[in-house]
């Protein structure tokens, strides 16, 4: 469905071109005074200064232009030269009608479809997930989801860190604590077992304890390098061995995303790309865009209009070694060579933003991906605690994302259980679905770039701007639809009609604009936009709730045109939390 802004833009233009006047001032906004219009124009303005003539002349011309149209109810020209509008609510309601026949409640999909990428989650193997990996996975699977309700096909790839040094630590560990093991014997010639010789828990411990050593012991240390060079450079034991690491912890991690809502189309690594480096890097020196500065292997990036200093992209260190860069070079050489997508997006950590600037040039100069392929980085700012400083437990340490989620469920259950006579099970089931919207609105509403204070008390309060707010809403309604239904009611063929009071008629307003929110949220990848929509749409919901009587409306009519009014509010915002990640429970 054409967007009613839309539409009445275009009427707005006939109506200045039947005046002889140049339908580019025809310009409507949304009103920023709605107590006294719903849309405006200001066009009469910019157009009496070109003519000549008094403002306020014009828009008097205009408004009688306008006289009569069915699509206002209200048409005024107001000193100095506004032209203030009110739709008419006939229209309005018919305009709902169109939503609510159409499954995707008048939303197009894009007309050129693309192939979209997308980078996010990049947990670091046998790591456990922490509060630092939240937002790129929230923020992530959300843009991946607008992405795909606008028809595109979005792969997304959760980058594993899983190539480093933090894999030769963990050999170095384990072959100390058990160095009988099949994995360390040169010699050995049969199958290594099945089995990996560790658990979860115990990679987890192992980790921490092997990167402490190193930093105290420089022995160790070289032992860990040494060990990730092997096994970089084939040794079969530390290869097996790895493999056990990459399952085990995988596992563990595909546990924690499901709980998040969060799954990815590809689980690649930083290892799948290390055989594309060699072919790649000896392009980039045929081709004369890498040089050798200090015994390093560079790409110089800069370019004129800089304004600070973009440093070169160092491709291989002076012994030969690949960085973090040269992955992420090669990760694009493959992404290019599988999936040839029209864009790769990166959501990760904004103090990347120089790095992957460097990346970027990197990639166009020496044309590992064409010129229309958009390249775009997506940086988020840091989750902060109450005092200001980056999210901790109460003694000080890393918060494990499993632990914030624990307790943000229990902290719902407590809630739930509180004041209802709720089955333990659905109690449970409802206090997770609560919780996940309380972290992921949280989370969402903000605008990706800025850090904002993880208030575990703000985000799961029923009021105010968050997202059990969202839910209690949709939960509200839904009450209200069931008692309707049983009461021997059928939701079918009820359809909105002409709004009676003022907060029907802002509740229809607000509805009237979901078709443009998710694509231009899309478009700027952006989803506190939807975030934000969806506030104003449940305070519109709510407010016509608490002013209008609607199961005890005696005018059958009216009762069934608010029953439409409420189940269309419901699917524009169960679409909207479904984009956003989260889902609402029956009741709460
Ligand atoms: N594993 C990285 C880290 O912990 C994040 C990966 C981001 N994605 C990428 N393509 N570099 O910092």
């Amino acid at each position: 469905m054409k967007k009613l802004l839309e539409l009445i833009t275009e009427k707005m233009e006939e109506a200045f071109e039947n005046q002889g006047f140049d339908k580019s001032y025809a310009r409507v906004t949304v009103s920023n005074r709605p107590d006294l219009c719903e849309f405006q124009c200001n066009g009469a303005m910019a157009l009496a200064k070109a003519a000549g003539r008094a403002p306020i002349e014009i828009a008097e011309q205009i408004a009688g232009e306008l006289e009569g149209l069915d699509l206002f109810s209200e048409v005024s020209a107001v000193k100095p030269g506004f032209l203030n509008l009110k739709l008419s609510e006939n229209y309005l309601s018919a305009y709902l009608k169109g939503m609510q026949q159409d499954e995707r409640l008048g939303c197009e999909k894009t007309e050129k479809p693309e192939t979209i990428m997308i980078d996010y989650g990049g947990p670091n193997v046998a790591k456990p997930l922490h509060v630092g990996h939240l937002r790129s996975a929230v923020i992530g699977e959300s843009i991946k989801r607008m992405g795909i309700f606008m028809g595109n096909t979005m792969i997304g790839d959760v980058h594993l860190g899983d190539w480093g040094l933090q894999m030769g630590l963990i050999i170095t560990e384990l072959k100390e604590r058990k160095p009988d093991l099949p994995y360390f014997d040169p010699a050995f010639e049969g199958n290594y077992p099945k089995e990996a010789p560790f658990t979860i828990a115990e990679l987890e411990e192992i980790y921490p304890t092997a990167s402490a050593k190193s930093k105290e012991d420089e022995r160790y240390k070289e032992k860990a390098m040494q060990a990730t060079y092997e096994l970089q450079h084939g040794n079969k034991g530390y290869r097996a061995l790895w493999n056990h690491i990459i399952r085990v912890s995988v596992d563990d991690l595909k546990r924690n995303y499901k709980r998040l809502d969060v799954s990815f189309e590809l689980w690649k690594g930083e290892s799948d790309a290390q055989s594309y480096i060699p072919e790649m890097v000896r392009r980039m020196k045929d081709d004369g865009y890498a040089y050798i500065s200090e015994g390093a292997l560079v790409v110089d990036v800069k370019e004129e209009t800089d304004t600070k200093e973009i440093p070169p992209c160092m491709i291989l260190k002076s012994d030969g070694a690949s960085l973090y860069n040269t992955t992420d070079l090669a990760t694009i050489v493959q992404r290019m060579g599988t999936f040839d997508p029209n864009e790769i997006i990166y959501v990760v950590d904004k103090r990347q933003e120089l790095y992957f600037t460097q990346v970027f040039r990197c990639a166009r100069k020496t044309k590992l991906v064409s010129d229309a392929t958009k390249l775009e980085f997506v940086g988020f700012g840091t989750m902060n605690g109450k005092d200001g400083k980056p999210f901790k437990t109460r003694e000080g340490g890393v918060m494990r994302l499993e632990t914030l989620l624990n307790e943000i469920e229990e902290k719902m259950y407590a809630k739930i259980a509180e004041n209802d006579t709720m089955p333990e099970d659905e109690a449970h089931e409802t206090a997770a679905k609560i919780a996940l919207a309380a972290v992921k609105y949280g989370d969402l509403s903000n605008q990706a770039s800025k850090d904002y204070i993880f208030d575990i008390e703000r985000f799961t309060s029923f009021e105010g701007n968050t997202g059990p707010y969202i839910l209690y809403t949709i939960v509200r309604i839904k009450s209200i639809l069931n008692k309707y239904t049983a009461a021997d009611n059928s939701l079918e063929g009820l359809y909105v009609g002409a709004a009676n009071s003022e907060s029907e008629k802002a509740l229809q307003l607000e509805l009237a604009k979901y078709n443009g929110v998710i694509e231009n949220a899309f478009q700027e990848l952006a989803p506190h936009k939807v975030c934000s929509y969806i506030y104003d749409l449940s305070n519109a919901c709510n407010h016509f709730y608490h002013e209008t009587k609607i199961l005890s409306e005696e005018n059958e009519g009216l009762k069934r045109s608010y029953i439409a009014l409420l189940d269309l509010t419901r699917r524009v915002l169960e679409t909207c939390i479904r984009v956003l990640g989260f889902s609402a429970p029956d009741r709460m």
